[in-house]
């Protein structure tokens, strides 16, 4: 059993190993000066910019950016894991590679792995020979044939059946007590409960197990160097659960797995890319139309390990996913997991399918050619695909929709690693929202504090992890909740808490928190005019209601009043802001020429100390951003148009809970409009 090699050994391999005969005996390099170059060996090119330093032992490729020492070059190019391409190394030098003693408890878990890798292969095996059994095999070979795969395809990926019966497998290789208590750990066997969930009395004779896998289509998952590691099973039909997994095992962490990733290394010397799917049959049918290139999850979200694996191997990531809801969700928690791994030189894409079609069913119709097309025509790049998720439902050409985007893109942005891609992202967010790089950092700032509060507030009752009944785990699962940014605008049948207002598009970006307007109406309709509380909501106090906001823009855009004709309308309402607004409109048609200088100072003998407070405050911040970000251009008729609107839209709800709450008190006295309003309250069944 082999220890780990030590580091002391490696240090002085690397110390006395050349590069240079390690890459000429591989790829012909020719002297240039001091160092050797070379056509690139991973990397398509015609003019040689791959690099080999002599003196400082190592290569660099110029024009991929791929680089190492003489093990990295073996690992790369050989497609070694470290301890083999060590191995590789010394023994071209002549040399033995000591390995570190292992303590008892590492030799014990090291064999035990062993003789699990050694059983799921002979599972595999048996699965194999199955579908070759003429008796049993007939209903899957059709099955096979009938979703368009070769016997060659199916023979690449190793797979195999496992016939109908509860004890096949068993009676193969379960052979004694111990043997099947091996194949319970490696996941292929089950131990019979009772109705309580006990181990089931143990008859002698009897087998106190039976088989995981029966009457499936059996798809072997392989670990980078390519031994089996588990098993997904797909019925014949249209049984449930399609798909069953190996459940986690010794040898076995989903988390950390790719299928498809072993094949794709056996099938190409360099990885141009790799395509991200969501399915076994998709990656076995891309393979059948000569695109071998495709990994899927494992009945899991595709997270950081999976893209972290991913990238070991190549420099872009495809995910391409459906265009259903689950797949949106699945491309939506990817791009999450990508942020973070985005180095300069990686590139992510995303190419989300029609409605109702998988790459499985795709590359059918359209074939590989078409298929790898589409994926270099459609497949949008991160950037792009970031900012129109986060666009969706906002209306960018608003001051309001440039803000919340800004709000929920900053903190993600944030996520990407130093590099020349962050900060290119963050002067596209800039361009598109108007903000300034110091303004976004405030926000930023400012929503980690509120996404570390909401964790605290979060911790007293963790999410229970759901039980799962053993293997039937599923890729595509409810949602956990993703990632706050993404959570912006609440679902659709989000339940509003009485006099709590919900809607996002009723509030503001405020970048003063210091000279914050320090009230805020918690309207009550018995109580008259109301001072307003400060607007610190759930969304951190970058917040301007739209009532201020009017006022604000008003401000600076006196000719905005001619928009309004009657101004009574704000005067009777109970709103102090809006009574406010009501004035200045009515100075406003009084006397039309007014510049926003003369306005302010008419304004100030006017009105109330409240007021007084309040309008210097508005006036000093540039309308909505804030006396920052003077460079940001909005439109001032669209911004007022927006927020007249808005107003209507939260009047119209106000309305709504008001006849709500008369409808609890009034009995049964329901007028039309009640009734009518109770039908559209009505929840649809699900
Ligand atoms: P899909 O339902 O998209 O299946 O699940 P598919 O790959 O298109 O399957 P076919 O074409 O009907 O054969 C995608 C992946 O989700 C996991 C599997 O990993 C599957 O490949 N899954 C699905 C499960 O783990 N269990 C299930 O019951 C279903
Ligand atoms: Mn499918």
């Amino acid at each position: 059993m082999a220890g780990k090699i030590p580091q002391y050994f490696i240090d002085d391999l690397l110390a006395r190993a050349d590069i240079v005969p390690v890459v000429d005996s591989r790829v012909k390099l020719r002297k240039t000066g001091k160092n050797y170059s070379a056509c690139c060996p991973f990397h398509d090119e015609k003019t040689p910019s791959f690099t080999v330093s002599p003196d400082k032992q190592f290569y660099y490729c110029f024009g991929c950016g791929a680089s190492g020492n003489a093990v990295g070059f073996l690992m790369e190019y050989d497609r070694l894991p470290f301890p083999e391409a060590v191995e590789k190394l010394a023994a071209s030098m002549g040399i033995d590679v000591p390995r570190e003693q292992l303590a008892p408890g590492q030799i014990k878990r090291q064999q035990e792995s062993q003789s699990l890798y050694q059983l799921t292969e002979k599972a595999a095996d048996f699965y194999r020979t199955q579908l070759k059994d003429h008796k049993v095999s007939t209903p899957a070979i059709t099955y096979l044939k009938n979703r368009g795969l070769s016997g060659a395809v199916c023979k690449e990926f190793g797979i195999g059946l496992a016939p109908p019966g509860w004890d096949n497998l068993l009676n193969q290789l379960g052979t004694s007590s111990e043997k099947t208590e091996q194949l319970e750990l490696a996941g292929l066997a089950i131990r019979r409960q009772d109705s309580d969930g006990n181990p089931g009395k143990m008859e002698p004779g009897k087998r106190h197990h039976y088989d995981r896998f029966r009457n499936r289509i059996m798809f072997p998952i392989r670990d980078q160097r390519g031994r089996t590691i588990a098993f997904g099973g797909r019925v014949l039909g249209d049984d449930k659960p399609k798909y069953l997994n190996s459940p986690e095992t010794p040898i076995f962490h989903k988390g950390r797995e790719l299928y498809g990733l072993w094949e794709a290394r056996q099938a190409n010397r360099e990885l141009k890319r790799l395509i991200v799917v969501e399915g076994y049959m998709d990656v076995v049918a891309l393979a059948q139309y000569d695109i071998r290139c495709a990994v899927a999850t494992l009945g899991t979200a595709c997270g950081e390990d999976h893209i972290q694996l991913a990238f070991r191997h190549t420099q872009e990531l495809v995910f391409c996913f459906d265009g259903d809801q689950a797949g949106r969700t699945a491309a939506r928690r990817a791009l999450e997991a990508a942020l973070p791994q985005m180095q300069d030189g990686r590139s992510v894409r995303f190419l989300l399918l029609p409605e109702g079609e998988d790459p499985d069913t795709l590359v059918r119709q359209i074939g590989g050619e078409r298929f790898d097309q589409l994926i270099d025509e459609q497949g949008r790049p991160l950037e792009d695909f970031l900012f129109d998720l986060l666009s969706e439902g906002i209306n960018i050409q608003t001051m309001d929709g440039r803000a919340r985007l800004s709000k929920a893109a900053a903190p993600l942005l944030d996520l990407l690693p130093a590099g020349v891609y962050r900060q290119l992202m963050f002067q596209q967010l800039a361009r598109r929202t108007g903000l300034e790089q110091d303004m976004l950092e405030e926000i930023i700032a400012a929503e980690k504090a509120r996404a570390a509060k909401l964790a605290q507030q979060a911790q007293p009752t963790p999410p229970k992890p759901v039980p799962t009944a053993a293997g039937e785990d599923h890729a595509r699962p409810a949602a956990p909740a993703p990632a706050e940014a993404f959570n912006e605008v609440p679902p659709a049948d989000y339940e509003v808490p009485p006099g709590y207002d919900d809607d996002e598009s009723e509030a503001h970006y405020y970048t003063h928190p210091s000279s914050h307007p320090s009230s805020h109406s918690s309207s009550h309709p018995s109580e008259g005019p109301q001072t307003r509380e400060t607007p610190r909501r759930r969304s951190g106090q970058y917040r301007l209601p739209a009532e201020r906001m009017l006022i604000a823009l008003l401000l600076h855009h006196p000719q905005l009043a001619q928009l309004i004709d009657d101004s009574a309308r704000f005067r009777d309402s109970d709103d102090s802001d809006l009574q406010l607004f009501a004035e200045i409109l009515q100075v406003m048609h009084q006397n039309p020429a007014l510049n926003s200088n003369q306005l302010f100072g008419r304004l100030m003998t006017l009105q109330s100390k409240e007021a007084r407070e309040l309008l210097p405050q508005l006036a000093m911040s540039h309308p909505i951003v804030g006396s920052v970000s003077q460079s940001m251009e909005y439109d001032p008729q669209t911004e007022f148009q927006d927020c007249l609107q808005r107003l209507a839209h939260s009047a119209e709800k106000q309305r709504k809970r008001d006849l709500l709450d008369q409808l609890k008190n009034s009995g049964n006295q329901l007028g039309e409009e009640q009734l009518a309003l109770l039908a559209q309250f009505r929840r649809k069944p699900h």
